[in-house]
């Protein structure tokens, strides 16, 4: 496991408001933070037949990912070599063959171009040359993560301590079955939902129901180098929460019943998407899933409330930046440094 940082108590400024809804901001994350972290995309088991495909959008980015002939998941940007057209709106469905809405240049399942009517018959045109834009995609524990860098390290060394804790959990699909999926969209910055995903301090007053079963005093919140925040809840009934914030946007909740897995996604520069997937226990009875589900869906549901009332306060611009405390927020304080320091020195 990697090591827990020790914050000194200094006094520490929040990142400035206007970094919640500047466009030029939000392009630079896309490419600095992004553009360089494994994002969660799908669950392995939306893939079974050759041709099974998902086309969705991941940080403003369409994506395409099909299942081949010989098994293996390929990922692509979904966009056309020749000008830049669309294979597929979002969604999910079967093909045999990728093809561009626009003009009908076709592509088989590894991405090469195969057919592009009329033009493969003019002179000097070599069909080799426009095959799909690739991008990597890896599966982990029933969970498809999709990244545009080709060289990037692998998905289960992203994952790092993760990996480690969820080996004493039960697996996704093997031992708990998929019972719910979510696609939750919200009216604030994605790093809204961060700032405020990486404290507890919120509890008492945002989740009054939640709070009441939690017993604060054995619950512990750790920030771990490599992107990681830990809470390790104790509740009043003596059961234990696991919850996991890894950087910049991957969230992990295993409790007694379920685990459920979230990733925040940013549409625009002030408005985001949460994916947010249910895993039961199999002895659950439909009745413990309902009470679960309306609980977590409950606290999803405040917690985008007060982001969103906090982003219409951070883009009036009369506030302009906060103080972090240095006992509750450290999560917070972790999370927003390593923002600064993936994109401070793009901004100039
Ligand atoms: S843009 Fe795809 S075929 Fe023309
Ligand atoms: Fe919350």
């Amino acid at each position: 496991m990697n090591k827990v940082i020790q914050f000194d108590n200094q006094r520490v400024a929040t990142n400035p408001s206007d970094w919640y809804w500047r466009e030029d901001v939000a392009r630079i994350e896309r490419e600095c933070i992004f553009q360089k972290n494994w994002q969660l995309f799908a669950r392995l088991s939306q893939f079974q037949k050759t041709g099974d495909y998902i086309a969705d959008t991941v940080a403003g980015l369409p994506v395409i990912v099909v299942k081949g002939e010989d098994g293996e998941l390929r990922a692509f940007h979904n966009v056309c070599r020749h000008r830049a057209g669309i294979l597929s709106g979002e969604g999910q469905g079967n093909c045999a063959r990728l093809r561009c809405i626009y003009h009908g240049w076709t592509y088989d399942l590894e991405g090469e171009l195969v057919n592009a009517p009329q033009v493969m018959k003019e002179d000097g045109f070599d069909i080799s040359k426009f095959g799909l834009m690739p991008i990597r995609v890896e599966a982990w524990n029933g969970l498809v993560f999709v990244h545009f860098d080709m060289q990037c390290e692998s998905l289960q060394d992203w994952l790092g301590d993760i990996v480690e804790i969820m080996s004493h959990f039960p697996s996704l699909d093997e031992d708990f079955n998929f019972t719910q999926e979510n696609s939750i969209n919200f009216a604030a910055n994605w790093k809204a939902y961060g700032d405020n995903s990486c404290e507890g301090y919120h509890l008492p007053l945002i989740h009054r129901d939640m709070a009441s079963d939690i017993d604060a005093r054995h619950t512990k919140i750790e920030a771990r180098e490599g992107g990681y925040i830990n809470f390790d809840v104790t509740y009043r009934d003596g059961s234990q929460g696991c919850w996991i914030y890894k950087y910049p946007n991957f969230m992990l909740a295993c409790e007694k019943n379920y685990i459920n897995v979230q990733s925040t996604d940013p549409v625009t520069a002030t408005t985001s998407r949460i994916r947010d997937y249910f895993w039961f226990a199999p002895e659950c009875s439909e009745d413990e899933i309902k009470e679960d589900l309306i609980a977590s869906n409950l606290v999803t549901e405040e917690d985008k409330n007060i982001c969103a009332n906090v982003q219409r306060n951070l883009e009036t611009g009369v506030y302009k930046s906060g103080e972090l405390s240095s006992s509750q927020e450290h999560g917070t304080r972790y999370f927003q440094e390593l923002i600064r320091n993936d994109i401070q020195n793009k901004l100039g």
